[in-house]
């Protein structure tokens, strides 16, 4: 492997003082509300990692499971109170949420500005103009990784693979936003292979494993993998072929340990930056 490992663990891990120090400094710890409706197995660990990153850095918190036939009616009048709560500065819904929920509904129900998640349309709609958001944290934790790294974005071909809200369209406006020049590909690009092969960097936000081929990474290309896949024998990999990618690559994110800890991270500081923002503290 010749690849720089972008360590996403290392990264977060370094973030931390800066915002203990954010948090010592509001008149009341930051409040965050986790809600999972269901007991899907992933997003139920995704949730306690939350929990346990909250209370180690001192925040209210509130982690609210509901049963899985929990109907739109509740969910949405728990939201309502947790929007009046005044001790709550962000609330996040665990997606995918069970088929009888509107996501979308409940999404936008969450005050914009207790929207730690980014998915509400306003702060969507802010990000799109270029305006202070609350930015989705997996994109955000990316452009943390790169920054952290020294990696240049201006001018480079960016391309993003996958398109959804929660990673692929923001991710792109990200990039842009520093001046790449960015493809956003889907299930339904022609030739994936051959932007790929141009880009100078890749992220991978699609979920599947192996879905990149090593062999397409341009030489010293920068490759950012969203994808956390569980094989069969219970291990975890990217959407990346990771050796054949890392021996071709100038960096690279490792799965795990690379973006899910970033995001993460970045949850906290959206968490702490709505705090900030409602008790008064605006940045
Ligand atoms: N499910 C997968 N990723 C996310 C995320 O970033 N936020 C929420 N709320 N649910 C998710």
């Amino acid at each position: 492997m010749s690849a720089r490992l972008l360590d996403g663990r290392d990264l977060a891990r370094r973030l931390a003082p800066a915002l203990r120090t954010r948090v010592a400094a509001l008149p009341r710890p930051p409040g965050l509300a986790v809600v999972l409706v269901g007991e899907d197995p992933a997003s139920a660990v995704y949730v306690e990692r939350k929990h346990e990153r909250a209370e180690r850095l001192g925040f209210h918190q509130a982690t609210i499971r509901l049963p899985v036939d929990t109907p739109q009616g509740a969910l949405e009048a728990l939201i309502d109170e947790l929007n009046v709560d005044p001790r709550i500065d962000g609330v996040l819904v665990q997606l995918p949420l069970p088929s009888q929920i509107d996501a979308g509904a409940v999404l936008g129900r969450i005050l914009p500005e207790k929207d730690v998640d980014g998915f509400h349309v306003v702060n969507t709609g802010r990000l799109s103009q270029g305006l202070a958001a609350l930015v989705p944290c997996t994109p955000l934790g990316v452009m943390r990784l790169i920054a952290d790294a020294g990696l240049p974005l201006a001018g480079c071909d960016a391309l993003v693979v996958g398109r959804s809200n929660i990673v692929g369209r923001p991710m792109a406006m990200l990039l842009e936003q520093a001046h790449a020049t960015v493809t956003l590909a889907h299930s339904r690009t022609r030739n994936l292979e051959d932007h790929v092969r141009r880009a100078d960097l890749v992220v991978a936000a699609v979920g599947r494993p192996d879905h990149i081929r090593g062999a397409w990474i341009k030489p010293g290309a920068v490759v950012i993998d969203v994808g956390i896949n569980r094989l069969a024998d219970g291990s975890l990999v990217g959407d990346v072929e990771f050796g054949p990618a890392a021996a071709r690559a100038g960096a690279i994110t490792p799965v795990p340990g690379g973006v899910g800890p970033m995001t993460i991270a970045m949850l906290m500081e959206n968490t702490v930056t709505a705090a900030e923002r409602r008790q008064g503290l605006a940045r």
